[in-house]
C-alpha cells in the first residue's frame, strides 16, 4: 500500500447487520423465502450453515438467498457456529416463537467488548418464556409466548430483533419501548409485516405489536449497507479524493456525512447514491457515539483513522463497546498519534503516517487500519484480514477499482 487518492463509483450492497437478522426471521414461517440484495460476504455463509444445521434448504448465488424452512425446525444453535459470529444470537427470537424452545450457545465476549444479553432474557421472560442458563447455552422454553410491555434499558439493536421476531406471533399485544431506531430495525420490521406480522410505530421508540396466528414466507430486498458506504465516504475525504457512492439513502448516513462537512468535504446528496469530494488535508473532528440517529460506533474506527492524519486534534468517545479503542494501539504503530482513557481518545493529527505490519481485531478496525495504510507512507500489512472479510464484499477489489494500491497477499 502507500498514498493513493481515490476516485470512482461504487455500489453499496445490502447490510449485513440486517440480512442476517433477515435470514433468522424467515425462521417464522414455513416455506421458501427469497431474499435479494444480499452481500458476498463471510456472515451471511455463516448463517446459511447455522439455518441448515435447522433444517432449512439455503441457496446463495449472486445476491439472492432463498431459505426453505420446514413445518418443524430444530431448534439448537451449536457452539461451533456461534463462536464464528455473535449474530447467530439472532435466531433465539424465531426459535422460541415457531419451535416453543431455542437452545442456543452462548456467544462468548468478543474483540469488541461484552455484549451482554440481558436485555434479551429479561424481555422474553416478560412474554411468558423460561429461560436458563446451562453449560454455555442460553436454554429458552415457552409453549405458548404472551405479548407483554417491555421497556429496554437501552436501544439494544440485537435485543430488538429478538423482542420483535418473539412478539410478532405471541398471544396479544406488546408494547416495546425505547427501542433501537436503526435503519436495520426498520427493514426486518417492514419485512415481518410483509410476512403478515402486525407491528405499528415502525422507525419510532415505541414499536406496538399483535400478535398473529401464523406468517407468511417473504421476498424481500436487504436495506443497503451504511456502513460500508460511510467506510468509503471516509476513503474519499482522507485521501483527498472524490467518490460517488450509489445505492444508498445518504439520510441514514446524517450524523457522519455531517461531520465530514466539518472536516471539509463537499457532499452532494441524491435521493440514494452521495458524492464525496475532498481538496484538502481534513480537519479533526470531535465524534460521539450513540444509538441511530447518533453518530454510529461502527464507523467510529474509520473516523480516527481519519482523524490520526487530519489538521488539529479531536476527541473521541465510545458509548457502546468498551474494548473498541483497542485497535488504536495498532494505529500507533503506524505513527499516529492516540491517547486513550476510559470510553474517551484524543488524537492528534499528524501530517504522515508511516507504514508498518498491524493486525486487524475486527471487522471495523480492519477497515480503519486499512484505510490508515493507504495514506501511510510505504507498506502497510494487514494481518487478520478475514475479519474484513466477514462485513465488505471485496473489499480489495473495490478499492483497487478506486485507484489504492493494495492487494490480497493470503486467503
Ligand atoms: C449491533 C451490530 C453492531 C453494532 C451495534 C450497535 C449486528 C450483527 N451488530 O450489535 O455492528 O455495532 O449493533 O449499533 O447487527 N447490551 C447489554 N445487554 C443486552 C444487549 C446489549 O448490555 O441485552 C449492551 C452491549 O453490551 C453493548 C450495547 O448494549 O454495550 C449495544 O449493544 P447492541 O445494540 O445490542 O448491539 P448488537 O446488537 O450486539
Amino acid at each position: 500500500m502507500g498514498t493513493s487518492r481515490l476516485s470512482g463509483t461504487v455500489n453499496v450492497p445490502g447490510a449485513k447487520n440486517s440480512v442476517l437478522k433477515l435470514m433468522a426471521a424467515t425462521l417464522l414461517a414455513p416455506g421458501t423465502s427469497t431474499l435479494t440484495n444480499v452481500p458476498e460476504i463471510e456472515d451471511v455463509t455463516i448463517m446459511a450453515e447455522l439455518l441448515r444445521r435447522l433444517g432449512c434448504e439455503v441457496t446463495q448465488a449472486e445476491g439472492v438467498v432463498t431459505i426453505t424452512v420446514p413445518d418443524r425446525p430444530d431448534h439448537r444453535a451449536d457452539y461451533d457456529l456461534v463462536r464464528k459470529m455473535r449474530a447467530s444470537i439472532c435466531v433465539l427470537g424465531p426459535l422460541i416463537a415457531r419451535c416453543g424452545a431455542a437452545d442456543v450457545a452462548v456467544p462468548g465476549g468478543d474483540n469488541i467488548g461484552s455484549r451482554g444479553l440481558d436485555m434479551h432474557v429479561d424481555g422474553l421472560r416478560r412474554m411468558g418464556a423460561q429461560v436458563s442458563n446451562e453449560h454455555g447455552y442460553l436454554l429458552a422454553e415457552a409453549s405458548q409466548l404472551n405479548g407483554a410491555n417491555v421497556f429496554l434499558d437501552f436501544p439494544s439493536v440485537g435485543a430488538t430483533e429478538t423482542l420483535v421476531m418473539a412478539a410478532v406471533t405471541a398471544q396479544g399485544v406488546s408494547i416495546l419501548e425505547n427501542v433501537a431506531r436503526e435503519p436495520e430495525i426498520i427493514d426486518i420490521c417492514h419485512m415481518l409485516n410483509e410476512m403478515g406480522a402486525d407491528i405499528g410505530g415502525i422507525g419510532t421508540s415505541t414499536l406496538t405489536i399483535s400478535g398473529v396466528a401464523a406468517l407468511n414466507p417473504v421476498s424481500h430486498r436487504v436495506v443497503s449497507d451504511r456502513i460500508v458506504a460511510g467506510t468509503w465516504a471516509v476513503a474519499a475525504a482522507m485521501t483527498g479524493g472524490d467518490i460517488t457512492i450509489n445505492g444508498v439513502n445518504p439520510i441514514h448516513l446524517d450524523v457522519p456525512l455531517d461531520k465530514l462537512k466539518t472536516a471539509g468535504a463537499t457532499i452532494e446528496r441524491r435521493e440514494d447514491s452521495f458524492r464525496v469530494h475532498m481538496s484538502q488535508r481534513p480537519q479533526a473532528v470531535d465524534i460521539v457515539t450513540l444509538p441511530y440517529p447518533g453518530f454510529p460506533t461502527d464507523l467510529q474506527p474509520q473516523f480516527i483513522a481519519m482523524n490520526a492524519i487530519s489538521h488539529g486534534a479531536a476527541l473521541v468517545t465510545e458509548n457502546l463497546f468498551e474494548a473498541r479503542f483497542r485497535f488504536v494501539q495498532e494505529l500507533a504503530r503506524l505513527g499516529a498519534d492516540v491517547r486513550t482513557d476510559g470510553h474517551h481518545a484524543l488524537i492528534r493529527g499528524r501530517a504522515e503516517l508511516s507504514g508498518a505490519p498491524v493486525e486487524a481485531t475486527d471487522i471495523r478496525a480492519g477497515a480503519g487500519l486499512v484505510l490508515a495504510g493507504l495514506v501511510a507512507q510505504g507498506e502497510t500489512f494487514v494481518y487478520g484480514a478475514e475479519h474484513i472479510d466477514r462485513g465488505y464484499a471485496g473489499f480489495v477489489s473495490v478499492l483497487t477499482d478506486l485507484g489504492a494500491q493494495i492487494s490480497r497477499i493470503t486467503d
